[in-house]
């Protein structure tokens, strides 16, 4: 119990803390502006425009480029104060030779992560992880916790592995969403496990590797490796051609290619344990023989700890929760009991410089 102070009568730490609780009620009330002003800037490219400018600059020159024959300069400004609030641009009053001040909006480390066409950039991912389609199932979430069943179902009519095969603008947005943010990892990947990757013989499958990226760009650091993609059939097939990669097409619960090393990015937190057991049973015999390893890159639940990916963490399982079929993140623990009892015998986790760690598994 926190100690009242008494002041002329009244209980001031308990009015502050109540004062207090009331605050975090309204922020977490207003959350989702904070997530959609972000997407608006994305959608009007107010970080390219000011990349492009070479510096800062004034709010009538960003509205200039903005293609918009009727654009509201009072909207744009309120959303400027926001985004600099958050710190996603920084503001600069500048001294005009009339004596005027002028406020200058420029980039900052927060807002290049905002850059279209660029090769790190979360602006697929923001544009992804925002739109109606993956946020209406979280409105699901106390009648899904009442009655059973899964948000995105109750939502869509549909899971989200069948929307992305039925409708190809999802798809296409769900996989470039991803790959963006696989973009970010994969450096983290590939310095994380330098050594690992360097010790590596044969051939080394991506399961459930999307567009092929992560595995493409591993190929690329140690070309020694011969890199397979394998995705669902309407996954590979829509899929760049990268140098030194197979795409395969098929379905990890019923087989996966033989292989020496397997990989698997943001692939089983979308399972349940039990299905986690199929698909980590079939990595298990494809690389028994071969003695290889289960390359696991995936969060690692700490709800106790309050590090700088920890609340993200937090609530991607609360993601996994609505949009997945009973997927959900995983704590150290949990990963380890799975592990063994897919009958592997060692692991060893490798934190990385990103919100997902390696958990490298051997039989
Ligand atoms: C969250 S995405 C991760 C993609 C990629 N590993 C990455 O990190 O960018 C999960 C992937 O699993 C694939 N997937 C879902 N069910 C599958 C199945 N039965 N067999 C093979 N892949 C599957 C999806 O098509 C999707 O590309």
């Amino acid at each position: 119990m926190p100690s009242n102070e008494l002041v002329l009568g009244i209980n001031v730490t308990e009015d502050a803390e109540i004062l207090q609780g009331q605050a975090e009620v309204h922020k977490t009330i207003f959350a989702y502006i904070d997530s959609l002003v972000l997407r608006s800037a994305v959608e009007l490219r107010i970080a390219d425009i000011i990349y492009s400018h070479g510096q800062a600059m004034s709010l009538s020159q960003i509205a200039l480029k903005i293609d918009s024959p009727s654009l509201d300069i009072m909207c744009l400004e309120r959303v400027m104060r926001m985004l600099v609030r958050k710190k996603i641009f920084t503001a600069h009053c500048n001294e005009q030779p009339s004596g005027e001040t002028l406020t200058l909006y420029g980039l900052t480390t927060t807002s290049k992560w905002l850059l279209h066409d660029q090769e790190l950039s979360l602006a697929p991912t923001i544009l992804t992880f925002t739109d109606l389609s993956i946020t209406k199932p979280a409105y699901e979430i106390s009648r899904s916790i009442k009655e059973g069943g899964i948000p995105f179902v109750k939502a869509h009519g549909e899971s989200i592995w069948e929307m992305a095969s039925n409708h190809p603008e999802f798809n296409s947005m769900f996989n470039s969403g991803m790959a963006a943010i696989t973009r970010t990892v994969i450096d983290a990947v590939i310095k994380g496990y330098k050594d690992g990757f360097s010790k590596l013989e044969g051939s080394l499958v991506d399961i459930g590797g999307g567009t092929g990226k992560l595995v493409a760009n591993i190929v690329k650091e140690y070309p020694h490796l011969k890199g397979i993609n394998f995705d669902l059939s309407h996954v590979v097939e829509n899929a760049p051609l990268h140098y030194g990669v197979t795409h395969v097409g098929g379905d990890m619960f019923k087989e996966i290619p033989s292989a020496n090393n397997i990989i698997l990015k943001n692939v089983l937190h979308n399972w349940t344990d039990e299905d986690c057991l199929k698909i980590l049973k079939n990595c298990q015999k494809a690389v028994s023989e071969k003695k290889g390893k289960v390359i696991i890159v995936e969060v690692i639940l700490r709800p106790e700890r309050h590090e700088m990916f920890d609340d993200t963490a937090i609530a991607l399982d609360i993601l996994m929760m609505t949009n997945t079929i009973r997927g959900k993140e995983r704590t150290e623990d949990e990963w380890m009991k799975l592990l063994k009892e897919a009958a592997f015998t060692s692991f060893n986790i490798i934190p990385l410089q990103s919100i997902f760690s390696i958990i490298e598994a051997t039989s």
